[in-house]
């Protein structure tokens, strides 16, 4: 089994599944509004080891984000999937930015709380400049490499995504995630991991015809 660590957490993967799969099955803390389908942006992420254990990225992502921020090791979860054993290790977005807005209001031992607003400030602003302030031109960039599909029924499973969502909040507010997945559920995350899976073998055949 891959190894992948999120938010410093361990968990369990499965070879090919995409990174936003795992964090959501193990309610970690990330984003998934659209859920999975590449146009929110909340599943971004930092790969912080094991880069090349995930899959290039894709179309989409190309699309989202200038070439510094990929540079950067910035990802879309949904967009990463597993191709190796790992170890791979992710920061998400909304954790990182979580714990830098932790530490502004209560700054570690001997640091000033002024300290600790600068990186919160510049990665909002890097966030800013780089994406949400071109959102509109982003979002038609990727219409036009992806298709309109997957805009058009962007939650394809709303019981799942209500679920994880309180499974999510719940492991944040009491570092529990209260209840296990229901059995059953899931089904049309398993039909993006797949349909991740197809569009890289069609990207790789692609290549090697060109
Ligand atoms: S979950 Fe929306 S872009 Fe990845």
């Amino acid at each position: 089994m891959p190894k992948v660590i999120i938010n410093d957490v361990e968990m369990e993967a499965k070879p090919g599944e995409r990174l936003v799969s795992v964090a959501r099955r193990n309610a970690a803390h990330i984003g998934f509004v659209c859920g999975g389908n590449g146009v929110c942006q909340t599943c971004q992420c930092r790969v912080l080891a094991g880069a090349d254990q995930l899959n290039p990225p894709t179309a989409v992502e190309l699309a989202w984000m200038p070439e510094r921020r990929l540079a950067e090791g910035h990802r879309l979860a949904c967009q990463a999937s597993i191709r190796g054993q790992g170890p791979i290790e992710i920061l998400s977005k909304a954790e990182e930015l979580r714990r830098q807005a932790v530490h502004v209001v209560q700054p570690p031992a001997n640091e000033q709380w002024v300290d600790q607003l600068n990186p919160l400030v510049d990665n909002v602003l890097k966030l800013w400049v780089d994406q949400l302030s071109r959102y509109p031109f982003n979002l038609i960039n990727a219409v036009r490499h992806a298709g309109p599909v997957r805009f058009t029924n962007p939650s394809d499973d709303v019981a799942q995504w209500v679920d994880d969502t309180f499974r999510v909040g719940s492991m944040m507010l009491t570092g529990s995630a209260a209840a296990p997945r229901v059995p059953g559920q899931g089904r049309a995350e398993a039909a993006l991991d797949n349909a991740a899976r197809d569009v890289r073998r069609a990207e790789a055949e692609v290549k090697r015809l060109s």
